[in-house]
């Protein structure tokens, strides 16, 4: 077992707001892992940070009438709010942009260079004088050289799915300004030569067999394909400047950057403490277990590109032990969509119901194996039946009954006898099961098997009806109830890390110690941990039902308008 674990998750892109996709893609199941493993004593670090060079930032200023620099400062604020406020624990959310980042980009490129790996070459490309800039590939529109599509992205034509070079298209123009008046100019740049590393890169790919099936065959893909030299610097001015002469108005590709921020950031938690050590994390440190989360359009840059920059220094940085890849979360049988407000944003998402709710329909519902959809008949469904139905009844009506018939306190008298060993045995084996998906990632089994774990406590109540037998065997009554308040605590701490503000409301109403919000040891001993005598604090009903009108409302509310002319780039 790894001492320590270094958790990323794939960074959001600055442009705006991300929605419920990208954040069960990378963030949330990130944040459960640490949760999970920090709750187990486990040494963690969760780190995320924004992506902000490139040109959707510098457009999304323009648009925004904002300086660039100040347009991502802004976002961040306005993301990192949000990464609070859904309970994402990140010890530290970055920045790209950050002086760490641009000192480790430029280390990178030069180790590389000094590995003979870096070549400068020329290349042509359109200029767009309107623009007053040279134009990234999926910024050139044209007709396709192949079929005549006269709406032909330049990096690809969307009509005959040829991948395109932009100076090939007919008719080329602007999709930022439309203008036509654009030309071919010639620019150096810095190419990164992946093939040198291909079989280096297959290898360890090739020795991952615990991978996601996801994970491995897009990394396969790419080297069966055969890796191309990569372009990794832009003309653009927004970015890690290249230090090299003729290059003043260049930077490096947002995607060379972007990565080697996971070092970055943790560089950036590293200098708000003395005490902290980036370096002990990254570099010969194989007591490190290190998981990446990501959605699979980001495979590649994480299994081909960021592991060549690191295997190219020929030192021994830290690479992936583990890189869980998502498939697509889709929006009531479409895309999401940012230019046409189309689906659930994180923002929106807060403003309807509590973090809690969203969490726990994304976990139970991840895109693991297969694409999922969000629907919200399916997520009214969801939070009513198991947050509504088994896990807050349980805990409401256990702390209610203690109310009423105990005093609002623990109750003394009778004893665990057989159907206590049978539940205890039972979850046992189900606490065994829920723990061993999340150590596998496999979220949706994990949450299975915990709305499983609430279900057994309500059954024993329904099989023991204490409300009945208060009357007749006082004892008895007790001896369930004070079993099913030990429940409560323990179901609290296991739901931790999918819903951590209802379990921490709950161990609150508990006012339970540190020692009583540790992770479970067996469950009889669990069991005996809230004694006799204790008060417990009333609760607020823990999860609400969702109505039908709601649900009627929000899927006309975001449904989104019909389509824009504006190309998006998500
Ligand atoms: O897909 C995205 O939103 C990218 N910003 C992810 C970057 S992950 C890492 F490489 F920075
Ligand atoms: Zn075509």
């Amino acid at each position: 077992m790894a001492a320590r674990h270094l958790i990323t998750s794939a960074l959001p892109y600055i442009n705006g707001v991300k929605h419920l996709g990208n954040l069960i893609g990378s963030m949330l199941p990130a944040d459960v892992y640490a949760r999970y493993l920090r709750a187990r004593g486990r040494q963690v670090l969760l780190l995320c940070a924004t992506d902000e060079h490139g040109t959707p930032a510098e457009l999304a200023a323009l648009e925004a009438g904002q300086d660039v620099a100040e347009f991502c400062r802004l976002q961040h604020q306005i993301q990192a709010d949000l990464a609070r406020r859904f309970h994402l624990s990140f010890d530290h959310f970055g920045r790209s942009s950050s002086p760490q980042n641009h000192e480790l980009t430029k280390y990178f490129a030069r180790r590389l260079e000094e590995h003979g790996l870096i070549e400068e070459r020329t290349t042509r490309q359109i200029y767009s004088r309107a623009d007053g800039r040279f134009l990234p590939d999926r910024y050139v529109v044209g007709t396709c050289p192949h079929c005549g599509f006269d709406g032909a992205r330049g990096d690809q034509c969307e009509n005959c799915t040829r991948v395109l070079d932009p100076v090939d298209l007919l008719s080329p123009r602007s999709s930022i300004s439309g203008s036509a008046d654009v030309e071919i100019r010639e620019s150096r740049h810095l190419f990164f030569k992946l093939p040198a590393l291909a079989p280096e890169l297959r290898t360890w790919i090739e020795s991952k067999t615990d991978w996601p099936s996801v994970t491995v065959s897009i990394g396969l893909k790419w080297l069966d394909e055969g890796l191309q030299d990569r372009g990794i610097t832009r003309d653009l001015r927004w970015g890690v400047p290249v230090d090299r002469p003729g290059f003043e108005d260049k930077v490096f590709y947002v995607w060379f950057d972007a990565p080697i921020e996971y070092i970055g950031v943790t560089k950036e938690w590293a200098d708000l403490d003395p005490a902290r050590d980036w370096r002990s994390w990254w570099f010969d440190a194989d007591d490190v277990a290190y998981t990446q989360f990501m959605a699979k359009d980001n495979v590649p840059f994480h299994t081909i590109m960021f592991p060549a920059t690191l295997i190219g220094t020929r030192e021994p940085w830290k690479l992936p032990d583990f890189i869980k890849a998502f498939n697509w979360l889709t929006y009531d049988g479409g895309k999401f969509s940012t230019s046409r407000h189309r689906g659930v944003f994180m923002s929106d998402a807060l403003e309807l119901l509590p973090a809690d709710y969203w969490r726990y329909y994304l976990l139970a519902n991840a895109p693991e194996s297969d694409d999922a959809d969000f629907t919200w008949t399916l997520f009214a469904a969801v939070v009513n039946k198991d947050l509504v139905g088994v896990f807050g009844n349980f805990v409401n009506r256990v702390l209610k009954f203690t109310a009423s018939k105990f005093d609002g306190q623990v109750p003394a008298g009778g004893e665990a006898g057989p159907r206590e060993a049978a539940l205890f045995a039972e979850l046992d084996g189900r606490i065994a099961a829920y723990q061993a998906h999340l150590e596998a990632l496999s979220f949706r089994k994990a949450l299975i098997e915990l709305r499983a774990i609430w279900a057994a406590g309500n059954v024993y109540l329904a099989d023991l009806e204490p409300w009945k037998l208060v009357e007749s065997d006082r004892a008895r009554a007790a001896a369930i109830v004070r079993t099913a308040l030990n429940l409560v605590r323990l179901f609290a701490i296991l739901s931790a890390p999918a819903v951590p503000e209802a379990s921490g409301r709950v161990l609150d109403a508990l006012e339970a110690s540190p020692d009583e919000r540790r992770w479970p040891a067996d469950v009889r001993t669990e069991t005996q941990m809230l004694r006799p005598g204790r008060h417990i604090l009333p609760i607020d009903l823990l999860f609400r039902r969702i109505t039908e009108d709601e649900t009627a409302m929000w899927t006309a509310r975001f449904a989104g308008q019909s389509s824009s002319p504006v190309a998006s780039a998500n």
